[in-house]
């Protein structure tokens, strides 16, 4: 088995005492999935956790990869989402058991509110993102989810929530690499204890020819993405890179083995705020007119069942 939940480097312990792992492997209907990465991330590069979204429409084929790569369930940790179109006190449950069904499981790592946003047609937004909440803190403490969270929430929208709720989110999933790197909002949520994951940690690939991160990166005999990835770590930010090609997926992994310095960090740190890879003005139009779940998914090599 990985060492992913007895090196401490290698995970984070939340609120309630469970222990994420800090480098997990990004899914998502954008760019593609390949079955064989995945496989080969769980097989052959230690991977224990897998991000992905009812919205992504990959959950079916992720459990087809996890039985295809041997690794026993109960060693991944499994993270998916709720979108908003199935928020609400029924609508929430029906959208959990869904995932679990196409996922292979009974039971969720961990499920998240995919965005603050609710369909336009409803009159009382905070009462729903309340509700939606409270099944979210039932399933908890049914032990069908370990860990509740939200994605894509911003301090007032987190006070929405923590104006009613018995129970703090755990997780809070927002874009972040060094041009996009919302300082106010993670030092808001260090404070609650509530722990901040980063998604597009590459800016889904655009940032990795950028003169200054590929600098660092040569001092370290290291690609950029991997200076990216690591960054994160040592910031303590959760991590979710993907990649569909099985070389990228093994390298992105390769990132426990060098420290970046002070001031490569710090340089990092501070750099132009100039790149939104989701545009939060963008998800309503989405919410109001879904379009099928995995929407062009562009599925790479997933075996028939037998
Ligand atoms: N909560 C949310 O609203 C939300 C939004 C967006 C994303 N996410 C999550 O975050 C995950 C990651 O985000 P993302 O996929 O948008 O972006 P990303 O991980 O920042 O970048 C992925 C892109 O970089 C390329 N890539 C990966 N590793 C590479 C390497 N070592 N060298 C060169 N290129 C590399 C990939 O291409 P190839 O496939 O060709 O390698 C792909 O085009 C998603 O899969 C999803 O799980 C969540």
């Amino acid at each position: 088995m990985a060492d992913v939940y007895t090196n401490p480097e290698k995970h984070v312990v939340l609120h309630n005492n469970v222990k994420l792992p800090v480098l997990g492997l990004g899914t998502s209907h954008n760019g593609g999935y390949s079955h064989e990465a995945v496989v080969y991330a769980l097989k052959n590069c230690g991977y224990r956790h897998i991000d992905t979204a009812k919205r992504y429409g990959c959950e079916t084929y992720i459990a087809q990869a996890i039985k295809a790569s041997g690794v026993p369930r109960e060693e991944i940790f499994l993270a998916t989402k709720c979108w908003p179109a199935d928020y609400g006190a029924a609508t929430t449950r029906e959208a959990f058991n869904g995932s679990c069904q196409r996922l292979g499981t009974d039971y969720l790592d961990m499920y998240l509110l995919h965005w603050p946003d609710v369909p336009s047609g409803v009159k009382d937004k905070k009462k729903l993102l309340q509700d939606t909440w409270r099944t979210l803190e039932v399933l908890l403490d049914e032990e069908r989810a370990r860990v509740i969270g939200v994605s894509n929430f911003l301090e007032h929208h987190l006070e929405t929530i923590m104006d009613e709720c018995s129970v703090v989110p755990q997780v809070n999933q927002c874009e972040f690499h060094p041009y996009n790197n919302p300082k106010k909002l993670r030092a808001y949520c260090a404070e609650r204890n509530i722990q901040f994951e980063g998604y597009c940690p590459l800016g889904n690939g655009q940032i990795l020819n950028e003169p200054q991160i590929q600098e660092i990166a040569d001092v370290h005999n290291k690609s950029p993405a991997q200076v990216l990835i690591r960054w994160n770590l040592q910031r303590r930010v959760v991590c979710i890179p993907k990649s569909t090609k099985e070389h990228r997926v093994k390298e992105n992994a390769e990132v426990f083995n060098f420290v970046l310095t002070d001031e490569n960090m710090a340089r990092l740190d501070n750099m132009a705020q100039n790149l939104t890879i989701m545009d939060p003005s963008s998800i309503q139009a989405k919410i109001d007119n879904p379009l099928p779940d995995g929407y062009k998914l562009n599925i790479i090599n997933v075996p028939a069942e037998p």
